[in-house]
């Protein structure tokens, strides 16, 4: 009786940014950049806020599912980038596609998030308490973001993907999740006052981050992860038919592959038109595969994140559209 996903969908800005726009802003160059993270651009939110790149892309997995705003019970956001701290983005979204019925949160487990909200969906629909959910990650990144460092900046981008979910008749999945709160210093954003005591520059808030610590911490335990979600649920590795996991680089999505001697299809990657969305990256992928047509009943995904905390999680669901 997992979580179903019954309709996807996902929006991202209309603005597309290539890797020579980066390189006028910090020393970088587009040859390094493909050839490190095999990013080629990504789309900048100009106007977009988040609330309504995640109500864009609520409305469209509405739409890919054929229901109604007004069956939605549950609605979980998954951002770090959320426009204001209150009211939560979820209420918002809420407001915006008229899902008068439905309770409302906002979650941050940073690029984990969506699989965190699609884990806690799932546990809500086990204790009896809900069967139709909306699960949506949005994330604008580009206000978060630190122009001037070119270890990080080169890396994000902005978007939404959401999922619609419902009570299933299937199989039921084991969920893990996991975190270290002790590697939180590798990967933060931080208010510039409190970091440095002085006026904050163009942003309150920016990412910092070391890339070489979390690429280590990824390709160690993304492997590791989808090992565990696999044993739990004694579902052998050639039963899964994709391994959607967080587009970060695909340079750790290579290593994860080979690590489980996996071809590297069978781990879809999109982030070299998106770079890295956190938390919207998986839903995003997800929904490009299904309007491509590459998702068929019956396909076993084993969706996986990872990223600031240090948080990582995952689980398994049966395609069923
Ligand atoms: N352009 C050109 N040169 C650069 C750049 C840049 N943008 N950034 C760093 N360099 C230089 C460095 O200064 C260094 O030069 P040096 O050898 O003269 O000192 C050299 O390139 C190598 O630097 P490294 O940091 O070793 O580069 P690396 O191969 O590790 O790539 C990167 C850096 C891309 C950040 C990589 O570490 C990475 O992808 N890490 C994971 C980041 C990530 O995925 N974060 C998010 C996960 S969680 C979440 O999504 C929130």
């Amino acid at each position: 009786m997992s979580a179903v996903i019954c309709g996807t969908g996902s929006y991202a800005p209309a603005y597309q940014m290539n890797n020579d726009e980066i390189a006028k802003l910090v020393e970088t160059n587009d040859a390094w950049i493909r050839e490190r993270t095999g990013i080629r651009q990504r789309h900048i939110a100009k106007t977009e806020t988040t609330t309504y790149m995640a109500a864009q892309a609520a409305g469209r997995a509405l739409e890919n599912a054929g229901i109604s705003p007004e069956e939605i019970e549950l609605i979980i956001v998954a951002t770090l980038s959320s426009d204001v701290i209150l009211p939560c983005t979820a209420c918002e979204v809420q407001r915006e596609i008229g899902a008068k019925r439905a309770a409302c949160f906002d979650m941050n487990a940073a690029c984990s998030g969506f699989t965190l909200a699609y884990n806690m969906a799932d546990a809500f629909f086990e204790a009896g308490q809900y069967q139709t959910a909306l699960i949506v990650a949005a994330e604008k990144l580009s206000g978060l973001t630190d122009w001037t460092d070119r270890n990080t900046c080169i890396l994000f981008g902005d978007g939404a993907g959401a999922a619609v979910l419902k009570k299933g008749k299937g199989r039921h999945y084991f969920s893990v999740t996991h975190s270290d709160g002790e590697k939180g210093w590798a990967l933060t954003c931080k208010n510039r006052l409190a970091v440095t005591g002085k006026e904050p520059l163009s942003r309150e808030y920016f990412i910092d981050m070391n890339g070489q610590e979390i690429f280590k911490f990824a390709v160690r335990k993304v492997p590791e992860l989808i090992r565990e979600i696999l044993r739990e649920n004694n579902v052998e590795q050639e039963e899964i038919t994709w391994f959607v996991v967080h587009q970060a680089n695909c340079r750790i999505l290579e290593s994860v592959a080979k690590h489980l001697g996996e071809p590297s299809w069978k781990f879809p990657m999109n982030l070299q038109h998106y770079g890295n969305t956190s938390s919207a990256s998986i839903p995003i992928l997800l929904d490009e595969m299904n309007r491509q047509g590459k998702l068929k009943k019956g396909d076993r995904i084993l969706i996986a994140g990872f990223g600031a905390g240090l948080t990582w999680s995952g689980n398994i669901l049966d395609w069923e559209m």
